[in-house]
């Protein structure tokens, strides 16, 4: 049975479980910025693992790319981010408190707007204080930096605010160096930062985040059918990992939403405590990125289609998403609570290839006599699954403690095994249990973890 689960509920279990950590929490924290514990990198890097599989090892017309975080300011200038990657904000002239003037907007049931928008709030009041509001100022997310040992004008530049640019940047290496041909994609994981006026919920609004961002060229005249297929592809995704469909839809839009660059977008949300959310774009950025660096950087960044003998400007397909996102609709969907034996169980029912721990090593007790057979268990199995020992505690509690982080598979080590040289695997979901030779074991495991 799914019990409501809290953002709050759900940022105490990841603090207590060491998935996530307010940033800075030992000076006070900082606002937007989180620090991922031992389980909590685990998912991450398994959500990010999932990805680059779909992405790019299983299809034939993707590739990666890792690019610097800091860039040639030119870069900004060209992809529009230093004129409109802007939000509307508002201050209190009473609290002094500062909010983004479109999220107040969304509060009178508005929708939110894209970057660089300007909002109306006539007539609207701080919603912490009642007081009287400033009119709103356009401000600008990106974070500066200075490259060098002097700060002035001519060494500042920005952390990059989006992915996608280290990739339009790419562009013509990419292309010179693996020869691909139309339609084909370019892959990238990666930060991100943007000082947000009003982070918050947790990790889904946050000044440095994650993404995983795919640029898809296409010839023009095709970008609309790449464009369904992109959506539909990555939506099934997300149901391929477990989240179940009625957290998940799929909304077109509005044109007054669209951020500078897109002609259409697609939003994948997921039905969040605080509402529907989006957790992935996928814009059609047209070839308005190619065009404006060919421009501001004297280079024409062009395919030469075969086909017709021309130089052609790709369309571009954008699946963006943000991991850190992504991570809490795993987390939420994935959280559920059932009675046992008139107990509460709570468990992380993760898809077996993002759970943080695949395989937790229990012996009985700490009896002198199982341990080393406990260790010789676990030592099998490091090589294959990332594992867990844990003999704090009852088998009962230990059990629970693993339910809770989402460890598929726990496997016992009890005194039969000195004589059977077998162990138990307990399986999260169905807390069934089987008996299996230790000389199987690692094989036995396998099948369950790959078989899902
Ligand atoms: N390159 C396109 C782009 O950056 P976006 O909609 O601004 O588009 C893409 O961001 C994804 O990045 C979002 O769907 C979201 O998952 C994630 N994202 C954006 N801003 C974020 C923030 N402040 N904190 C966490 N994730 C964020």
């Amino acid at each position: 049975m799914a019990t409501k689960l809290t953002m709050e509920k759900l940022a105490s279990l990841c603090k207590r479980r060491g998935f996530i950590f307010p940033g800075s929490e030992l000076y006070g924290g900082i606002g937007g910025f989180w620090d991922y514990g031992p389980l909590g990198v685990e998912l991450k890097n398994n959500i990010k693992r999932a990805w680059w599989k779909a992405v790019v090892q299983e299809r034939d017309d993707m590739v990666g790319l890792d690019a610097a975080v800091v860039m040639n300011p030119r870069v900004w200038q060209a992809s529009g981010h230093v004129d409109t990657f802007a939000d509307p904000m508002v201050d209190c002239k009473v609290c002094k408190k500062r909010f983004r003037a479109d999220e107040m907007a969304a509060h009178k049931h508005e929708p939110e707007s894209a970057h660089g928008h300007v909002v109306e709030v006539k007539a609207m009041r701080c919603p912490e204080c009642g007081g009287e509001l400033t009119e709103p100022r356009m401000f600008n997310l990106m974070f500066k930096t200075f490259v060098g040992p002097v700060e002035d004008d001519a060494s500042l530049t920005y952390l990059r605010p989006e992915t996608a640019q280290g990739i339009f940047a790419n562009f013509d290496n990419v292309l010179t160096t693996t020869r691909k041909k139309l339609p084909f994609g370019i892959a990238q994981i990666g930060k991100a930062f943007r000082n947000e006026i009003t982070p918050g919920n947790f990790i889904f609004r946050d000044r440095e985040f994650e993404q995983m961002e795919i640029e898809y060229f296409v010839r023009p005249g095709q970008d609309e059918q790449w464009h369904r297929h992109w959506v539909e592809e990555r939506f099934n995704w997300y149901r391929r990992f477990g989240i179940r469909e009625e957290n998940l839809r799929i909304r077109r839009l509005e044109p007054d939403e669209l951020a500078h660059y897109a002609k259409d977008t697609y939003e994948i949300e997921y039905l969040f405590p605080m509402g529907w959310g989006e957790v992935e774009g996928i814009a059609n950025r047209t070839d308005f990125d190619l065009r404006r660096h060919s421009e501001y950087s004297g280079r024409q960044l062009t395919y030469f289609d075969e086909e017709t003998q021309e130089h052609i400007v790709p369309y571009v397909i954008e699946p963006s998403c943000g991991v850190d996102r992504l991570f809490l609709a795993f987390l939420f969907d994935a959280y559920d609570e059932e009675e046992v034996r008139g107990e509460t169980r709570a468990l992380l029912r993760l898809h077996k290839a993002l759970a943080p721990i695949q395989v937790a090593v229990l012996p009985l007790s700490r009896h002198q006599d199982l341990v080393p057979p406990a260790r010789k268990v676990w030592d099998l199995l490091r090589p294959h699954f990332m594992t867990q020992y844990d003999d704090a505690q009852s088998i009962g509690r230990r059990y629970r403690r693993q339910d809770e982080v989402g460890t598929p598979f726990c496997v016992t080590i009890d005194f039969d095994t000195l004589s059977d040289e077998a162990v138990t695997i307990r399986d999260r979901d169905s807390m069934e249990q089987v008996r299996v030779p230790i000389a199987n074991l690692a094989a036995v495991l396998r099948e369950k973890l790959e078989g899902s």
